[in-house]
């Protein structure tokens, strides 16, 4: 029987974000800029990776705790070879009832009829320009948008559900939200708009850089009129609206100008295995020495028991211009978004 835990906060775990490598093959300025990520960077050795028999073992705790639902990120998370199998492995543990992958799309067109026979039912695809220029700087690494198109295309054919996200950066981007959001409300594609975060140590942040939700919902009416809609469940990250007299949905995610710190969720496992309470936090909580140290799987569950009963993390509710610049974040690439 489940328990369900409340941090500190009464808030609810109810969802995992598995990170299953760091590397990616985009180096996106928000998020890896080539800059620093460079052909030296120090990404994690194949041993530190968890395994899939590891990565088993600490999901069951958190599925004990109340985890329903399961995201896999990255980096790139079909970089890591042979991914489908640990999909296959935890849409069937007991509780689960959603799983969804985060994916810049190009490793589609080659995994999506796999990855959905495995049991994936979701995909989330960044896809922040349609333009090519601009997406093929923004991605740095020219790739060109219709190598993620074609993903998507390969994802719906695979009957897998489909929601684009798009981080927009102020005078990078911002001319690219109606012809992102034409696109999808042509195809009936969920498009989700993301105000650029202060993620990381590594991406140069700046508030003068962030296209708000207002700013971007404002711009939409030169489309067609949208109306909110209700949230389908506590903690659901995206603000939802829809064109009215349709069924198509467009949303934001407002982390920056409106927090949804009260009603968080998540945890998040590193490639590595550490156990992080906020996407913003400075450090994680080293479940993998556990692991590796011989503990028992019950020695793991009151661990991660007593690291959620005592979180207080909110980050994105207190931010500042100080905490910003100076509070030592952890990467994107490495606990997944
Ligand atoms: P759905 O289950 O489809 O709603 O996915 P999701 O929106 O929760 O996950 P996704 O990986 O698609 O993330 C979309 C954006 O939301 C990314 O920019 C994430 O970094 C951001 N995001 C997700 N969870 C959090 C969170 O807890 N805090 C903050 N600040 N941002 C988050
Ligand atoms: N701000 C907002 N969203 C970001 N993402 C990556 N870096 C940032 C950032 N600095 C998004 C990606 C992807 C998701 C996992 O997180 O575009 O959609
Ligand atoms: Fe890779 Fe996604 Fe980060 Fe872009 S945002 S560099 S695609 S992990
Ligand atoms: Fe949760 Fe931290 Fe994001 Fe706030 S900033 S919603 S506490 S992950």
């Amino acid at each position: 029987k489940k328990r369900v835990l409340k941090d500190a906060l009464k808030r609810p775990l109810r969802d995992l974000r598995i990170s299953v490598i760091d590397r990616c093959n985009f180096r996106c300025s928000y998020c890896m800029p080539k800059e620093i990520f460079g052909d030296d960077y120090p990404f994690m050795p194949e041993s530190e990776l968890l395994t899939f028999n590891e990565i088993m073992r600490l999901a069951k705790p958190f599925v004990q705790m109340g985890a329903e639902k399961i995201r896999i990120t990255g980096g790139e998370p079909l970089m890591r070879p042979h991914l489908s199998q640990l999909i296959e492995r935890l849409s069937v543990l007991e509780g689960i009832q959603d799983i969804g992958l985060t994916t810049n799309g190009v490793y589609l067109v080659k995994y999506a009829d796999t990855l959905k026979k495995a049991g994936l039912q979701r995909v989330n695809i960044s896809l922040d320009a349609l333009d090519e220029k601009i997406f093929q700087t923004m991605n740095g690494r020219n790739v060109k948008p219709h190598a993620v198109l074609r993903g998507i295309d390969a994802s719906l054919a695979a009957g897998l559900h489909v929601k684009i996200n798009a981080v927009i950066k102020k005078g990078v981007n911002d001319g690219e939200i109606l012809p992102l959001a034409k696109y999808c409300k042509k195809r009936g594609i969920t498009l989700r708009f993301i105000e650029y975060m202060d993620v990381g140590q590594s991406n140069g942040w700046n508030v003068s850089d962030v296209v708000t939700k207002k700013e971007m919902l404002h711009k939409l009416q030169h489309i067609a009129p949208v109306a909110p809609v209700e949230k389908a469940y506590f903690g659901e990250v995206a603000a939802r609206y829809r064109y009215v007299g349709t069924n198509t949905e467009v949303g934001f995610i407002s982390s920056v100008s409106d927090a949804f710190c009260a009603s968080c969720t998540r945890a998040r496992l590193s490639a590595d295995g550490k156990l992080y309470t906020c996407l913003f936090a400075e450090s994680g909580h080293d479940l993998r020495a556990l692991l590796r140290g011989g503990a028992t799987d019950e020695q793991i569950e009151r661990n991660v028991q007593s690291i959620w009963h005592y979180r207080t993390d909110r980050y994105s509710a207190e931010r500042t211009s100080e905490t910003a610049k100076h509070r030592k974040k952890i990467e994107m690439s490495y606990i997944g978004g």
